[in-house]
Parts: C-alpha cells; structure tokens; sequence
C-alpha cells in the first residue's frame, strides 16, 4: 500500500497527482486519470474577478464530483479582496482543497497582475494567500509557483517561505521559470531547495512521463507528492504505473486494444458531459483522441485523421482501423 500525505486535513495517497490543465483536465479527464489511480487532481484554473462577477461558468467549473475526489478548485487572481470573495463562493462547491495559481504563464493572465507575474512580487501573493486562508476557514489553502519570473530571478524558495508563513497548506511546484513557459528542462533542483526551506508538503511539477521520471522526482527532491500534466495525455493510466512502481509491482501497460477502449470510454464521458451537440463535443475530443494514438506505427497519419472527426461513430471505426494496422504490422514482423 501507497503511503499517505496530508494537506491540512485532507489525506492524499503518496503515489501522483493529475495537473490543473486549462483547456485540457475537464472532468472526464479527471474523472478518467482518477479511475486509474490520480492521487489527487485540481480544477482548471477559475477567475477569482470572473466568479465574482458573473455566475456564467462557475458551476460547471467549480462543481466536484465524488469520482474526482480530493480534489482542489484552482482560483487565479491579484487582488486579496477579489480571491477572498471567490473562495467563499467556490466553497459552496465543497471542494478538499482550494489552490491558488502563481505560476500560469500565458500573457492574458499574467497581464492582469495574476498566475505567474506574483512571483514578481512577492508580498502581494503572500497577501492574497492570506486573505485566502482567512475565507478558506478549515479548507486548506495551495499555492502552485514557478522556479521564478526568470533565469535572473530564481526566487521559488523566498516565495515559498513567504506563502506559508501566509497559511498555505502545501506548495506545487513546477521548476521551470516564467520566460521558459514549457519548454527546456524543468528543474528538480530548485524543487529540492524548497522542499528544504519549508515544512509544509511540497509537490513536485515538470516533465514526469513515466515511472522513471516519477520515482527520479521523488529521490532528486525529497517531494511529499508529485504532479504529472502532459505526461497524462492520452494515458490515464500513466498514474497506475506510478503507483505500480512505487509499490514495488510488475506494471503491464494497456495494449493497443484497452488503449482504444479506453479513449472511446473517455470520449464518451466528453460527450455525456457536453452540453454541446455530439459535432461540436466531439470538436473538444479530437485532441484526446490523437494523444491516445501516439507513439505507435503510423500514428502521424492517424493523428491528421483524429483532428476530422465529427461523431462518436467515426471515433469507432477510426479506432478499429488502427487496431487492424498495428494488428497487420505485428502479423508482418513477426511472420
Ligand atoms: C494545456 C495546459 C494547461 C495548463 N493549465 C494550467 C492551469 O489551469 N493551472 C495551472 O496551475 N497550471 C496549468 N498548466 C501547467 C501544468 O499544471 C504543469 O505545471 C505543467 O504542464 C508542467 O508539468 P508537466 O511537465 O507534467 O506537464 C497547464 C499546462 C498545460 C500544458
């Protein structure tokens, strides 16, 4: 049996957690990675100002299921009166955990003062986390953080320090700065420098794909939890092999018909879930679809197909296409 980690009252298995991805980890998607073992999962990223303004989305983003439990709803934000006021409206939504995000790169966030441009300034984001923590109440209250704004202000460890001293109940952390966005190497080593700096749990964020990676971030860092977010494209069950590995278990991954399986499952819940005729749904399912068919023979061409598809049924005969191609292949080496 995994070990457990806890964040303020919420006990969280020690094996990985599923990544906020906007755009990305809906609640298929959650409910999908935390099927196959997610130790945890968080919401896509919610405008603290929008819910204060407008009820519009809030429900369909803020609800949590029992499936996707613990899970956390994630606000972004610069103004402590505005994060304060969107806590005490996200928790009517019951969630385990509410995190804060400070580490979102994109230009329309971090335009507003929020995501990543509070790793600039560094009482403005303790002051948010604290305003947080008071309306939080017995919820506990997250922080995600990058290594820093940039190569020149590597300052994750000052940030940390500063956010629990605020009430945060953990920190995430993912070891790339702001300048980089996603690409280059993430950076364990600052993830170990703030795991040294705080007594609060610290999860470790970047470039886990696999068991290996996982278990490297767990050794190189000391981490209470890892996160896994691109890693768990079109493989959900990435987080059986983590949890596999770290208990020290034989881990067989799915063959290509249960991978299929598994992204006509997943479609479907997409599709359940929309409130959007099956086209436009199926529009969102695309992407999904092409992930799970990556890395196998053909599977460029394959891919091309995924981003055409308009119905459930073609997503059917799409996936018995490509069973019989990887079926013929094997026919062929092995014949
Ligand atoms: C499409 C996409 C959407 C993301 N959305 C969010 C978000 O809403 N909130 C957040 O804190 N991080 C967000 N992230 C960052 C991820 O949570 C994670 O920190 C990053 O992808 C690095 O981890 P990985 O290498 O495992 O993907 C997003 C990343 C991607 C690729």
């Amino acid at each position: 049996m995994a070990d457990t980690i806890k964040i303020g009252r919420v006990s969280i298995k020690k094996t990985a957690a599923l990544a906020p991805m906007a755009g990305v980890a809906d609640r298929a998607y959650r409910l999908m990675c935390k099927e196959f073992g997610a130790a945890y999962a968080v919401s896509e990223m919610v405008s603290a100002k929008g819910i204060c303004y407008s009820d519009r989305k809030t429900a369909e983003l803020c609800t949590v299921t029992d499936g996707e439990r613990p899970m956390a709803v994630q606000l972004f934000g610069s103004e402590p009166d505005f994060m304060a006021e969107a806590v005490k409206i996200v928790l009517e939504y019951e969630p385990d955990i509410i995190d804060i995000n400070m580490g979102c790169p994109v230009p329309k966030v971090v335009g507003t003062g929020a995501g990543s441009a509070l790793m600039k300034d560094i009482p403005l984001a303790a002051d948010i986390t604290a305003a947080a923590v008071k309306a939080a109440g017995e919820v506990p209250v997250t922080v995600k953080i990058r290594s820093g704004w940039n190569a020149e202000s590597i300052n994750a460890v000052e940030m940390a320090k500063a956010l629990e001293a605020s009430g945060a109940a953990a920190i995430a952390v993912h070891g790339r700065t702001r300048d980089q966005f996603y690409s280059g190497k993430a950076d364990s080593g600052i993830i170990r420098e703030v795991k040294a700096a705080v007594s609060i749990p610290v999860i470790g964020n970047g470039d886990i794909t696999d068991a290996a990676s996982a278990l490297a971030m767990y050794e190189q860092t000391g981490c209470d939890l890892v996160m896994i977010g691109r890693g768990s494209y079109g493989r959900p069950f990435v987080f059986e092999e983590v949890e596999a590995a770290l208990e020290g278990r034989e881990y067989a991954p799915p063959t290509v018909e249960e991978r299929m399986e598994i992204m006509l499952r997943h479609i479907r819940m997409m599709l359940d879930m929309s409130p959007k005729c099956e086209e436009m749904a199926m529009h969102e399912a695309r992407k999904h679809a092409a992930w799970y068919m990556n890395g196998f023979y053909g599977s460029a061409k394959f891919r091309g197909r995924c981003y055409q598809l308009s119905s459930y049924a073609e997503a059917e005969a799409l996936a018995g296409e490509f069973i019989q191609l990887q079926s013929d292949r094997m026919h062929k080496s092995f014949g």
